[in-house]
């Protein structure tokens, strides 16, 4: 039986991953032993290791490597005139109707969209108002799809952003959000980025943080949750100096590069969907979705925008301070124009799992890049009985793991221990035998073609090495 890699659509992938998930300790469905939270989810102690690497090769691509990029950090808790400014207190709104006889509050898009997916055909509900919502739900009799009964309260808009108030004071005064992405924070920072450091137009900010959304849609495991882990980078260039034509299809070509080639992912599951005139926002030029084919459909992973220079004006009129750039050279004094690319981790994450999926040979394996998967490597000895194995495979795995997170197993035999690293992504399994104490060697077996070779003990860390560049 040659390897077979499961369709997006079949065999109910989806459910494998969250069932994979749990079991394994990557993702847990959010305060569980209350009866859980919607769209809210933990990362366990692999999930935590996995979504950490995706962070880490983002930074390391799109802030660390690049001359032209710098990073930042900035809050979740902004002064509340920034989302006015932004235009989120106005505009970060979703259409949502509320099933009168048992309560179901659903967005009134997927309510439609998913009805008319289950009669065969397709809508697309983008940009239309409240009135013409109401109006498609009424003449096609959508029912609730958890109760069964036609009773819908009118499609009203409801504010994505979560409000808190600062102080003890529950005032209008004090009131706050937590921020619905992290973008704002870079054009709050523009200026101090630029009295700072010495970037020089064109030049790029990243961030990586928490965002947080009042999502009340089914959210398809961790796609979308209330908190995610955003990751943004506003590029400011001068618009009469660079053509943002060329700069966009620049950052379309390093995203596609690091989807495919950093997170290993097939090209064949992705494309690029353009926004029509209806779903743009005002303030975008133009805007691109990378879509991945999810289960539930090609969906958006990866946001690119042409922003202009909407934000800093915004900023500037709402602040009244001057956020202009002064180029060092000619002295031409204007306020740059963005390029956004924003894309969320968690989304990344769900991404990478279902497309490392492997069913082949009747083994189950995560065909992750070594560099994202939790334990780079797992130490066994041949059998747990026999205390010179034991001790020798302990001295590797303990001076493997000052470099490389690596897993220990001592249960069970050879089979089973390399069917649970399979089921987690582990690249790689070293196993000590009696011929290692004579020769100083172990077998290495490899977890995508399951062959085995022998390598010295002494050379272990550079194998490794050499398998993560
Ligand atoms: N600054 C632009 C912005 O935030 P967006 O399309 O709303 O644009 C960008 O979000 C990316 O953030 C999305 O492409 C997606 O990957 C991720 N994202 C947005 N909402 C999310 C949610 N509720 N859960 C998980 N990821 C989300």
């Amino acid at each position: 039986m040659g390897t077979k890699s499961m369709k997006k659509d079949e065999n109910n992938l989806m459910e494998k991953i969250v069932s994979l998930c749990k079991r394994r300790g990557f993702v847990f469905p959010g305060s569980e032993i209350y009866g859980g939270l919607a769209n809210s989810y933990e990362y366990g102690p692999l999930g935590v290791e996995l979504k950490r690497n995706i962070q880490d090769e983002w930074w390391n691509v799109f802030v660390r490597r690049r001359i032209d990029m710098v990073g930042l950090d900035s809050s979740i808790i902004l002064h509340p005139k920034v989302w006015e400014a932004s235009g989120h207190v106005a505009g970060l709104v979703d259409a949502m109707v509320e099933c009168k006889s048992c309560h179901t509050r659903t967005r009134a898009d997927h309510l439609i969209e998913d009805h008319f997916e289950k009669t065969g055909s397709s809508i697309s509900v983008e940009g239309k108002s409240t009135e013409e919502l109401d109006a498609i739900i009424h003449e096609n009799k959508i029912k609730c799809p958890t109760c069964g009964k036609f009773d819908w309260t009118p499609v009203r808009k409801f504010n994505l952003l979560f409000e808190t108030n600062v102080g003890i004071v529950s005032e209008a005064q004090s009131k706050v959000y937590l921020r619905g992405e992290t973008a704002q924070g870079i054009f709050v920072a523009f200026k101090n980025i630029l009295d700072s450091t010495r970037v020089t137009v064109p030049f790029g900010v990243g961030q990586l943080g928490k965002s947080f959304r009042n999502e009340i849609t089914k959210g398809n495991f961790i796609f979308r949750t209330l908190e995610f882990e955003q990751a943004e980078i506003e590029y400011f260039f001068d618009p009469e100096a660079s053509d943002w034509k060329k700069l966009f299809e620049e950052w379309k070509m390093g995203l596609w590069k690091f989807v495919t080639e950093n997170l290993g992912v097939r090209g064949e599951n992705l494309r690029w969907r353009e926004h029509g005139d209806e779903e743009r926002s005002f303030y975008s030029k133009r805007t691109e979705d990378l879509e991945y084919q999810f289960p539930f459909g090609f969906k958006e992973l990866w946001g690119l925008a042409y922003r202009t220079d909407y934000d800093l004006k915004q900023h500037m009129q709402y602040s009244g301070i001057d956020l202009s750039y002064t180029d060092p050279v000619s002295g031409k004094k204007f306020l740059p124009h963005v390029i956004e690319p924003a894309v969320g981790i968690n989304r990344l994450m769900a991404m990478v799992l279902l497309d490392a999926y492997t069913e082949a040979d009747g083994r189950i394996f995560l065909k992750l890049p070594p560099r994202l998967a939790p334990y780079k490597a797992a130490v066994f000895p041949l059998l747990a009985n026999k205390p010179e194995l034991s001790a020798r495979a302990r001295e590797i795995y303990e001076s493997l793991r000052k470099k490389f997170f690596v897993a220990w197993d001592d249960r069970g035999n050879i089979g089973k221990r390399y069917y649970a690293q399979d089921e987690i992504g582990t690249p790689f399994c070293i196993t000590v035998d009696f011929d290692s104490l004579e020769k100083g060697d172990v077998t290495v077996r490899d977890r995508d073609t399951a062959t085995q070779e022998r390598v010295a003990i002494d050379g272990l860390e550079d194998y490794l090495a050499a398998k993560l560049r």
